[in-house]
């Protein structure tokens, strides 16, 4: 804020585009992600990389968090304000990274994935150059063809070599589930398959005499069926802290549990048949959705407007749905369809109760430099 300029207090006053985020279906998310990993005997080790601010890892320490999980560096730099225990769910490659993630405060207890020697050896060797120990998850493609090995048998040989190293802890296996985008009803056989590829990784360690004492996996689309995948002790979901248009449009949510959106405003109507906002790609982002009418997002109370294209400044509202016929200086409040990706295009989130704004966060690990600069 410039100096003299006095913080908005309520919705109406924020200049747009700009994130909200509604805290009572934050605390709510974060509420049944908890209770629901509590009651399966699942741990829960949410992936920072949706909200990339400080204020809400923290809260997720305290709603029983076992650990948080971070994709970049950056993002491990800002959770170790918060958290004593951090996954790096992503290959740290090459000299840089590798230094700047064992560099992180000595409180932390940190955990990497992997799923090649090409990774694990560099990573040991620096270790036990500072005499830290970092515990290894091997990463296993459990169907999504992006990383992790494919081989149960050749898991198991980087586990053993994991063993061997000094500084290296090994202690289980990781996966994503990111090809499992089905409608939650439709979940059972993917899931069953999903929870076989696990099972052979489990057994393929167990026989050679090594004991995954972590199965980590989980994703937003199927989080509420995580506990019908065998073997698994923690999930890691992100989204579901706010949610998306997509999540809705997948049934892991209902519209009433987004707690993000895009604050923004009517600018033009001119053109006639249309409505332009001032929220566009650098807003909302440019990511597609399958289904329920494409675009880019969606109003939050009136879910039937879509906001059907976008450039980077403006966004066209689809009206033919609806008989609203906005003005310009009009309020709307748009849910992304993809929330990561938005939330990465924001300095800050207004923390909304109602139309009061009762706080703001900075997303601190959003970027790449050294956190704190
Ligand atoms: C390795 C990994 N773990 C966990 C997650 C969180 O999944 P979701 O966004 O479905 O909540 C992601 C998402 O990209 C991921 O890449």
């Amino acid at each position: 804020m410039t100096p003299g300029m006095r913080e908005p207090t309520t919705l109406d006053a924020l200049e747009t585009p700009a994130a909200v985020v509604d805290v009572d279906r934050v605390n709510r998310n974060l509420e049944r992600v908890a209770a629901y990993t509590r009651s399966h005997g699942l741990g829960w080790r949410p992936h920072t990389k949706t909200h990339k601010t400080a204020a809400l890892g923290a809260r997720q320490r305290s709603a029983g968090a076992v650990g948080l999980t971070v994709a970049t560096p950056r993002e491990a730099e800002v959770m170790a304000t918060v958290a004593d225990d951090i996954l790096l769910a992503y290959p740290p490659v090459g000299v840089a990274k590798i230094e700047r993630v064992l560099a992180l405060p000595e409180h932390v207890r940190l955990m990497v994935a992997l799923d090649s020697v090409d990774v694990l050896r560099p990573l040991a060797a620096a270790a036990a150059e500072r005499g830290r120990t970092v515990r290894v998850l091997v990463e296993i493609d459990a169907g999504m063809r992006r990383v992790g090995v494919t081989d149960p048998e050749a898991a198991f040989a980087l586990a053993a070599r994991a063993v061997e190293l000094p500084c290296i802890a090994f202690a289980g296996i990781l996966y994503y589930p990111g090809h499992v985008r089905d409608p939650v009803g439709d979940q059972g056989r993917p899931l069953h398959d999903l929870s076989r590829r696990v099972e052979e990784f489990v057994q393929a360690l167990e026989r050679g005499g090594l004991d995954p004492q972590i199965v980590s996996g989980g994703s937003t689309p199927t989080l509420w069926r995580s506990h019908e995948v065998a073997e698994l002790t923690e999930v890691r979901p992100g989204t579901d802290v706010f949610n998306d248009r997509t999540t809705v449009l997948i049934g892991a949510c209902g519209w009433e549990d987004c707690a993000y959106s895009v604050a923004a405003t009517v600018v033009s109507t001119s053109i006639a048949g249309q409505v332009v906002i001032d929220a566009g790609a650098k807003a909302l982002a440019k990511e597609e959705v399958r289904g329920a009418g494409g675009g880019y997002g969606a109003l939050l109370d009136r879910p039937e407007v879509v906001v059907s294209s976008v450039s980077e400044e403006h966004g066209i509202l689809d009206l033919s749905a609806s008989d609203w016929r906005p003005r310009v200086g009009d309020r709307v409040r748009v849910v992304p369809n993809h929330v990561c990706v938005s939330v990465n295009l924001q300095e800050r989130l207004w923390v909304a109760e109602g139309e009061r704004l009762v706080d703001s966060w900075p997303v601190e690990a959003r970027g790449r430099g050294r956190y704190p600069g």
